[in-house]
């Protein structure tokens, strides 16, 4: 395994056990190393000032599985992004928030966001720091307002600790958008089968190489190595005009309609269902989608000129490829699990 690829590299046991003692400790100045694998680009976030130290890291995590942050104390961003699932859910179309409501996109997978230009599937938002605030104030989401959140933090009998040690004074909103950007910029996936592959550790099968081949062929303009996106919107030909409005609700660009970001592809196989709207079920009914049933409008992005018309062979190998993006190490990474 590759040394580099472990999610947080220093320093975390500053920040775990601490909670049970009652002196308020000294800020822990120590920054927390993103690991970027030798296969990635430099990421966007966590280094220079965002730089996560081991204590906000930690309080990142406490935050994001805590259904106190919802109005009603039902809902955590950990109930729609599921370690078991990648951080999506739980194969469900679209998720449940407060009161039972049902959103109208499907929750997406969660791994190298430290890389992202953009957030949500039409890119409404442009920084890990802000991104929390959309589910937390979304109605159908955690529904959370802002005095009852900020009395819930500073009468909580962990968190004002936790906010003294990572930031050095009380909770406040700010704070709470920095830790849980610190822990989301460390999920960072990169040790599938792809990765091992493509730092020479191990072979493809015959059907995984055949896979990759036709993936380089027909996807990878979009699904971009090694993040598997280019962060580019695409309209896919999924409908004639879709009821999602997409990248247009950003843009107001007529030519942006139904276009949605190109979603990153790993641990794909374990997210089901598939598309912004949670339509298709399972990877193979995403790689009929583009070999036979892409619809030709004027909308549809050149790069997917139109179904693609792979043969029953080409399909099982696309699939295989797609498999080894799974990367078990991430799944079953206890440093990012739900504290205990
Ligand atoms: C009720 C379910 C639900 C909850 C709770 C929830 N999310 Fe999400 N999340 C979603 C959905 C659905 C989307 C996609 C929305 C879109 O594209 O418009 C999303 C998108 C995201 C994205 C963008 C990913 C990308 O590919 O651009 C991030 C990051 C994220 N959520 C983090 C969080 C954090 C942090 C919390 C807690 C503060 C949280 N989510 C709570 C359902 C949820
Ligand atoms: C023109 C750019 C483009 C090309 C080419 C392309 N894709 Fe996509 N892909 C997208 C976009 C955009 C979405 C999201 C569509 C949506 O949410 O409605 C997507 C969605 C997916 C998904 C579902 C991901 C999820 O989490 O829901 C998979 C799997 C996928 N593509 C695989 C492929 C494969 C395999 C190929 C090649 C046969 C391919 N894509 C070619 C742009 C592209």
């Amino acid at each position: 395994m590759n040394p580099r690829i472990s999610v947080v590299a220093l320093g975390l046991s500053a920040a775990i056990g601490f909670a049970g003692c009652q002196k308020v400790q000294e800020l822990e100045p120590e920054p927390l190393k993103l690991a970027v694998p030798d296969h990635f680009p430099d990421p966007i976030f966590g280094t220079g000032e965002t730089a996560p130290t081991a204590a906000g890291f930690e309080l990142g995590r406490r935050l994001f599985y805590d259904p106190g942050l919802s109005v009603d104390g039902t809902i955590s961003c950990g109930s729609c992004h599921a370690q078991v699932h990648a951080f999506a859910d739980h194969n469900v179309a679209l998720s449940t928030g407060v009161g039972g409501a049902l959103g109208t996109r499907n929750s997406p997978a969660l791994s190298n966001l430290a890389w992202y230009p953009t957030f949500m599937a039409d890119g409404g938002i442009t920084h890990l720091e802000v991104m929390p605030l959309a589910p937390l104030m979304s109605p159908v989401e955690m529904a959370a307002d802002s005095e009852h959140l900020m009395s819930y933090l500073k009468s909580h009998p962990v968190y004002p600790r936790l906010f003294q040690n990572a930031f050095g004074g009380e909770p406040t909103g700010q704070r709470l958008l920095k830790a849980l950007a610190q822990f989301q910029a460390m999920l960072v996936s990169a040790n599938a089968r792809y990765d091992q592959w493509a730092l020479g550790q191990i072979d493809f099968t015959d059907t995984e190489q055949r896979g990759y081949d036709l993936f380089v062929a027909h996807c990878s303009t979009c699904h971009t190595e090694p993040l598997f996106t280019d962060f580019s919107y695409a309209n896919t030909g999924l409908d004639s005009v879709s009821a999602d409005a997409g990248r247009y609700r950003v843009t107001l660009d007529p030519l942006d309609h139904g276009a949605f970001k190109v979603p990153n592809l790993r641990n794909v196989a374990l997210t089901r269902p598939y598309m912004h709207d949670g339509r298709l079920f399972t990877l193979r009914s995403v790689v009929d989608h583009y070999a036979d049933g892409v619809i030709v409008h004027p909308g549809l992005d050149e790069r997917l000129p139109g179904p693609l018309g792979l043969d029953e062979q080409q399909r099982e190998d696309l699939v295989a490829f797609l498999e080894t993006l799974t990367d078990y190490e991430y799944l079953a990474n206890s440093q990012i699990s739900e504290p205990r």
